[in-house]
């Protein structure tokens, strides 16, 4: 498995008032899977991916990664460990303004201490394979929505992560651009067998995947098989 939840409970202590958030929580994700979660505002989701992409680890329970438990490891193992395994991507894109969209993309690798030289192939290669092959010195604000989701995505794969996070990445866009988008989401998963781990309000956006859970207060309520959708 490549991700193990066992018993994972979370609060919130709000002053004296501690909130449940998180309630029993069991899930297994196996490497290559896509795994659409759904559920109402203030269910949990963001909680719940939050954990599983090494940014939060105030919980009770384990969370076994690769068969290992980074419970114990210190702040910067963690960071190591969410930089090159875990690519995030955002329903509001999260590019710096003003930088180029090459800069945007070579952000992670400059991290993870390549040189800007080194990084450039990367980054090329990552805007052909979201759509983009002409838009690195552009800056963010021109470029439509769609396109910059892409750029988000490919700045989420330039490590090659062994799983991709995206929390509602089809929120602020039109329908058409979201089927875009979901493509490639869809193309990565088939094609490369990257894990997809997916948040999403849209029942059509969820059918993308091929297993969907739902979340309500906290809690697992239900945990399917995905009818794949027909595609248009
Ligand atoms: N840092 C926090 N402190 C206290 N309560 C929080 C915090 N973050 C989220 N919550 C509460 O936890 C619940 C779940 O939030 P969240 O995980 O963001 O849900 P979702 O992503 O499903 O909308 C909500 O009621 C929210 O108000
Ligand atoms: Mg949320």
């Amino acid at each position: 498995m490549l991700i193990e939840l066992k018993n994972v409970n979370k609060y919130y202590q709000n002053g004296s008032q501690r909130f449940h958030v998180l309630k029993h929580i069991n899930l297994a994700i196996d490497r290559g899977e896509f795994l659409s979660i759904m559920g109402p505002s203030g269910a949990g989701k963001t909680s719940l991916i939050n954990l599983i992409g090494f940014i939060d680890r105030q919980f009770e329970g384990e969370y076994l990664f690769n068969g290992k438990s980074y419970q114990q490891a210190s702040d910067r193992t963690l960071s190591r460990i969410r930089n090159q395994s875990v690519g995030f991507v955002f329903q509001n894109f999260k590019l710096i303004g003003n930088n180029t969209i090459l800069e945007n993309v070579e952000l992670p690798l400059l991290y993870g201490d390549l040189s800007k030289r080194a990084a450039k192939p990367i980054v090329e290669k990552a805007l052909e394979r979201v759509g983009l092959p002409n838009s690195s010195q552009k800056i963010p604000n021109e470029l439509s929505g769609g396109q910059q989701q892409r750029v988000a995505i490919a700045r989420a794969l330039v490590h090659q992560p062994k799983f991709i996070i995206a929390d509602e990445p089809t929120g602020a866009l039109d329908s058409q651009t979201s089927a875009e988008i979901m493509q490639i989401f869809r193309d990565l998963n088939q094609q490369e067998k990257t894990t997809i781990v997916l948040v999403t309000h849209d029942s059509q956006v969820s059918q993308y995947g091929e297993r969907l859970i739902k979340i309500l207060d906290g809690a697992i309520i239900a945990d399917q098989e995905v009818t794949p959708r027909a595609l248009h």
